[in-house]
C-alpha cells in the first residue's frame, strides 16, 4: 500500500494527531517519517526500516506547509480543535489560532499576545543572566470546555496560566485574570513538561522550582483536591523530565526520565519510567495530606540485543484497540550513549496489560543502611498499596507507601525499529488496512533536526 499524497497526510495524521497535539508539529517544523510496518515486526541490526514517505520542513507535498510570522518564535505547543478545522498554537509571548481546514499554508485565524509582565521580566533579567529566557513560553495548552481554553506559561522563570474565551474558534483577549502556574508549567523553557485535562482536572509533570531541581507530578483545577507528589520523600529523582501523560480508566499515567538511583556502577545513569496516579485518588487525612498516596514508577525497557540500552524517553502515545486486542503504548527512545559521535533511536511497544501487571508485582525498597534498592518481599497489605481501593485513612497502607513507590520488576518493550544516526523526538501511531486485508501499524516520527 503506497499513500498518494497530500489528501493521505490529512486524513490519515489529524485523527491521531486529535489525541496528541504535539505530534502535529511534525507537519509544521520537523522533518517527519512515514513507516508502514506489519504488526510487531521487528527489524534486526543497524539501519532498520526505510520510511515510505520522508518530508522535510517547508516541503511542499505536506498537506499543511510552512506558517511563519515576523516577530514569531518557539511554538512550543499545539492544540487541535475537537473539529479538526484550527489548530491553537502556544509560541513565545503569544496564542495563535490557525484556520488549517485547507490544505497549504495556514491561515491565521486571529492572534492574542500573552507577554510577562514588565515587573516579572526585570526580576528576571535581575537573576538570570541570559535574558533570552525572560519571556513567557506557553507550555501548556488545553481544552478546557466548549468555550474556554486553559493556558499556562513560563511568564519570565514565575509560571502563570489562564482562561482565554473562545468565540467561532477565535481567541478572545486575555483578561487580567492571571493565576498562579507553578506545578504546571516549567519556570525555565529549556525544561520539559507534559500536561493533560482529565474530567476537568489538569494532570501535569514538570519542574517546581525556579532553580530547577524539583520536579512535580501534580493536580489541579475541578472538584477534587490539588495533589501533589512528596519532594522530601524522592519519589522523583530532582532530574526527572516528562515528555508525556496518559490517562486510561482508572489511572493516568506519566511518562518521563530520571537518573536511576537502583542500580550501581554508574555514575550517571538515565533511566526510562512509567508512574502512574488513580483519578480518584484524594490525598491522605493524617499522613499524606494533599499527596498522591497512589503515586507508583516502574522502570520500561527498550532494548534489542547487539545494541546499546536505548534508555532515554523521548515521547510516548497511545494506540487504542479494538477488542480483542490490548491497547498498547508507543514510545520512542534514544541512547544515553552515542556511536561513531551519532545517536540511535528506537520504538518499543508496551502492552497495557503488561504495565499493569508490573504495578500488581513486587515493590522495591531501599536499604537505609547499605543504600541499596532490593526487593521487598514481606507479607501483604491490605487494600494493596499503591491500588485505587486504597482511602484516605489507611494509615498503615500509607505508611508503606511514603517508602514503595519504585515497582520491583521492568516493564519489557518490543522493539520494532532501531535506527541509528538520527534521534527521533515525537511519535504518533494508528492502524490502517492494508491491500493484503491485514491491519497495518503506521508510525510517524519527528526530529528536530
Ligand atoms: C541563552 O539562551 C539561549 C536559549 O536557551 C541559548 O541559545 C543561548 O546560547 C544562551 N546565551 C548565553 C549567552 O548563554
Ligand atoms: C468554561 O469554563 C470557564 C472557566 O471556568 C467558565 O467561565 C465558563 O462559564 C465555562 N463554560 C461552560 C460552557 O461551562
Amino acid at each position: 500500500m503506497e499513500p498518494s499524497g497530500d489528501s493521505f497526510w490529512l486524513s490519515m495524521a489529524l485523527p491521531a494527531l486529535g489525541l496528541d497535539p504535539w505530534s502535529l508539529l511534525g507537519l509544521f517544523f520537523f522533518q517527519l517519517l512515514l513507516l508502514l510496518l506489519s504488526p510487531l515486526t521487528a527489524e534486526s541490526g543497524g539501519q532498520g526500516p526505510m520510511p515510505r514517505v520522508k518530508y522535510y520542513a517547508g516541503d511542499g507535498r505536506r498537506a499543511l506547509s510552512f506558517f511563519h510570522k515576523k516577530g514569531l518564535q518557539d511554538f512550543d505547543t499545539l492544540l487541535l480543535s475537537g473539529d479538526e478545522n484550527t489548530l491553537y498554537v502556544g509560541a513565545r509571548e503569544a496564542i495563535l489560532a490557525l484556520n488549517i481546514e485547507d490544505p497549504g499554508v495556514p491561515k491565521l485565524r486571529n492572534m492574542i499576545p500573552w507577554p510577562a509582565s514588565d515587573q516579572k521580566k526585570s526580576e528576571c533579567a535581575f537573576k538570570k543572566s541570559n535574558e533570552t529566557q525572560c519571556f513567557n513560553f506557553i507550555r501548556v495548552l488545553v481544552s478546557f470546555n466548549t468555550t474556554h481554553l486553559y493556558a499556562c506559561g513560563t511568564f519570565a522563570f514565575s509560571p502563570a496560566c489562564t482562561f482565554i474565551g473562545l468565540q467561532d474558534s477565535n481567541l478572545l483577549p486575555i483578561s487580567d485574570k492571571v493565576m498562579e502556574g507553578k506545578g504546571q508549567s516549567p519556570f525555565d523553557p529549556a525544561h520539559k513538561n507534559t500536561a493533560v485535562l482529565v474530567d476537568g482536572m489538569l494532570y501535569s509533570g514538570t519542574m517546581n522550582n525556579f532553580l530547577g531541581s524539583e520536579p512535580i507530578l501534580m493536580r489541579t483545577l475541578g472538584s477534587q483536591p490539588v495533589l501533589k507528589t512528596d519532594t522530601f520523600l524522592r519519589w522523583l529523582h530532582p532530574d526527572a523530565s516528562f515528555v508525556a501523560a496518559i490517562p486510561s480508566t482508572e489511572v493516568v499515567y506519566f511518562f518521563f526520565e530520571e537518573t536511576a538511583s537502583e542500580f550501581e556502577f554508574f555514575e550517571k545513569l538515565h533511566t526510562s519510567r512509567v508512574a502512574r496516579v488513580c483519578k480518584n485518588d484524594v490525598g491522605g487525612e493524617k499522613l499524606l495530606q494533599k499527596k498522591w498516596t497512589t503515586f507508583l514508577k516502574a522502570q520500561l525497557l527498550c532494548t534489542q540485543p547487539g545494541q546499546l540500552p536505548f534508555n532515554v524517553i523521548r515521547h510516548a502515545v497511545l494506540l487504542p484497540a479494538d477488542s480483542p486486542s490490548v491497547p498498547h503504548i508507543y514510545a520512542v527512545f534514544t541512547s544515553q550513549w552515542q556511536v561513531d559521535g551519532t545517536r540511535s533511536s528506537a520504538v518499543c511497544a508496551f502492552s497495557l496489560v503488561d504495565i499493569e501487571n508490573v504495578f500488581k508485582g513486587k515493590y522495591k525498597e531501599l536499604n537505609k543502611e547499605t543504600s541499596r534498592w532490593t526487593t521487598y518481599s514481606d507479607s501483604e497489605i491490605t487494600p494493596r498499596p499503591g491500588s485505587c481501593s486504597v482511602g484516605p485513612s489507611s494509615d498503615k497502607v500509607l505508611t508503606f507507601m511514603k517508602d514503595h513507590f519504585l515497582m520491583d520488576k521492568q516493564i519489557v518493550g518490543t522493539p520494532l525499529l532501531v535506527k541509528s544516526g538520527v534521534e527521533y523526538t515525537q511519535l504518533a501511531v494508528e492502524t490502517a488496512p492494508g491491500l493484503d486485508g491485514h491491519d497495518h501499524l503506521v508510525l510517524y516520527l519527528g526530529t528536530c533536526e
